[in-house]
This record gives structure tokens, C-alpha cells and sequence, in this order.
């Protein structure tokens, strides 16, 4: 983490500014925590990354295999028995599916769909402050630190985080979290994006929860539209015509270059065997 990031930070329950205990640093924190003093609430650094979920063990109680390899790894005793005291609880684990996911992003970090993006944003005015959620290894959220003053990207997956943080810039950073939870509190963005999250993120809470950190700026979003995930669906599903009217109801508008549909190819390399195919569309949408 970046040292100057923590002014940007807020806990996740109540809102308030959080403290910091640096274990371990070079020009990044590399190991520490990140206290809420009001609600004593802690979110770990560990290799870089802060964890900012609202309850740990809840977290790497989804991921236990990553909960041992984050114990084993750190070196600050703090840190340590923090991670030890995390790791009781026990659900379905997602750790080797997050690798997994992290490694077909990385095989297909050359598919046409991010240049096809890159090209669009290209065209945008530089901004101050922006996010990406749901970055996974970082492809765009990387890109646009090299055009814009301040990156953050926000993934839950830690395995997608630790990397993207391979890559340094002093104006880019990622945080382990949940986008539907107010990581950077009332903090306003002038550039925001969502792409290919909202089969897996509730797409109405987190179109509202966006049009909140945007008072005057541009929303990027794609997606393919795959929202037949048998138990794992989302509740209201959005199409074309619905993600539009939702946005324009929050207060966008929708460039007119993207208001008919599009179908970018973006191409997931599974397996040497195997490649995902979609056809996504892409929407600019700003408030002025
Ligand atoms: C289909 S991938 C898209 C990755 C990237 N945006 C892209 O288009 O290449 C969805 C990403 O969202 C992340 N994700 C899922 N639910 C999330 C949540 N509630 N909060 C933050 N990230 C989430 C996943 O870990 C995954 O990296
Ligand atoms: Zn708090």
C-alpha cells in the first residue's frame, strides 16, 4: 500500500478515518493494520495489500488455504497471530478458484476487448481520482495510471490483487474488498469503472453505490450479460436496455456513441483446450 492512500480509507462499518501500524516497509507498506478506533474494528496489510473486509475471519473462512499461505508468509508477530486467530471458521473454499481465475486473467490479458477499451478511454480528459472495481490482475486499472493522477483498483480476490501489485507505480494502489461496501467513504471519483462484474456483483445496489461516488464525471461499464449462474445468481439481472435506463434514472447521461448496444469480443483462455467466448457492450456514461 501506498503510504499516502490511508487519507483515502474509511472503515467499512461506521465511516470513520483509520490509523495505521506499520510492521514492515520499503517505499510501500509491505505488513500492518489499519485500525478503526471508533468501532475497533482492523483490517490487515499483508504483502502490500490491505484487506478491507468488514470481518476477517469471515472472509478467509471462504478461503482457508489462502488464510494458511498469508500466515505463513508474514514475518511481523503481530501480523501473525492476527492471521492464527482469523482462521476458525470453515465454508466452501474459494482460494483455488481465485488463483485459477487470476491465472486465465493473466492468459488473456492480450484478447482484443482491452484494447478495444483502451482505445475508447483514450479519448477522456486526464482525471484526478480514479477507481476500478472488481480489477482482478490489474490490465486496465495499470493502464490508466500511465493518463491519470491517482488509480485505485478494489477486488475481492487477494490472489488477483498480489499480481497486480507486481507492477509498481507511485500513482497506482489495490485494496482487497467488497465494491458494494464504503471503502473510500463519501469520496468522489471523476472516472469510475465496472467491467464484467455485475453477474457476480448485485447490479442495482452497485449501479446506486457507483452513482454515489460519481457527482461529476464519467462511468465506464461492460458486460456480457451471463447471468445464469444457477444458485450463485444475482437477484435482478440487468439487459442492455434495463442497464441504460438505470443509469440515465441515477442522473447520467449516456454518450451517444454507446447507446446502441456493442458486441466487443473478449476471449477468456481457460485451458490450452479451451476459450470462453463473449461478446460484451460498453457504455460511457457521465454526469456533468
Ligand atoms: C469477471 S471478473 C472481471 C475482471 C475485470 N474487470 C475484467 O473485465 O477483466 C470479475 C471480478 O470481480 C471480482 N469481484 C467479484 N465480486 C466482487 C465484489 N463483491 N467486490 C469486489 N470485487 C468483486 C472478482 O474477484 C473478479 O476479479
Ligand atoms: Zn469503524
Amino acid at each position: 500500500m501506498l503510504p499516502s492512500s490511508i487519507k483515502f480509507l474509511r472503515c467499512v462499518r461506521c465511516g470513520a478515518k483509520l490509523e495505521i501500524d506499520v510492521f514492515l516497509s520499503e517505499k510501500e507498506i509491505i505488513e500492518g493494520i489499519l485500525e478503526c478506533k471508533k468501532c475497533k474494528l482492523e483490517f490487515p496489510i499483508i504483502k502490500k495489500i490491505p484487506i478491507l473486509w468488514d470481518d476477517f475471519t469471515k472472509y478467509l473462512s471462504s478461503r482457508r488455504v489462502l488464510g494458511g499461505k498469508l500466515y505463513t508468509s508474514v514475518h511481523s508477530q503481530k501480523l501473525k497471530s492476527f492471521v492464527k486467530s482469523s482462521l476458525n471458521a470453515k465454508d466452501n473454499d474459494r482460494s483455488s478458484l481465485e488463483v485459477k481465475w487470476s491465472k486465465i486473467y493473466q492468459n488473456s490479458k492480450n484478447s482484443k476487448f482491452y484494447s478495444a477499451i483502451k482505445n475508447n478511454l483514450s479519448s477522456l480528459p486526464s482525471s484526478k481520482l480514479v477507481l476500478e472495481h472488481g480489477c482482478s490482475i490489474g490490465i486496465m486499472t495499470s493502464h490508466l495510471a500511465n493518463s491519470h493522477e491517482l488509480v485505485f483498483g478494489v477486488d475481492r480476490s487477494f490472489s488477483a490483487l498480489e499480481f497486480a501489485k507486481k507492477q509498481f507505480k507511485d500513482n497506482l494502489d489495490y485494496f482487497v474488498a467488497d465494491s458494494l461496501n464504503p471503502v473510500f467513504g463519501k469520496m468522489q471519483f471523476d472516472l469510475v469503472l465496472a467491467l464484467n462484474v455485475l453477474e457476480i456483483i448485485e447490479p442495482l445496489e452497485l449501479l446506486e453505490s457507483i452513482s454515489k461516488q460519481i457527482t461529476k464525471g464519467y462511468f465506464i461499464i461492460s458486460d456480457p450479460y451471463d447471468f445464469d449462474r444457477g444458485p450463485n445468481s444475482v437477484k435482478n439481472p440487468v439487459d442492455e436496455s434495463l442497464l441504460r435506463a438505470n443509469l440515465i434514472n441515477l442522473g447520467f447521461k449516456i454518450s451517444p456513441s454507446t447507446k446502441k448496444p456493442s458486441f466487443i469480443p473478449w476471449n477468456l483462455k481457460l485451458n490450452a483446450r479451451a476459450t470462453l467466448k463473449y461478446k460484451v457492450d460498453f457504455v460511457i456514461a457521465q454526469k456533468y
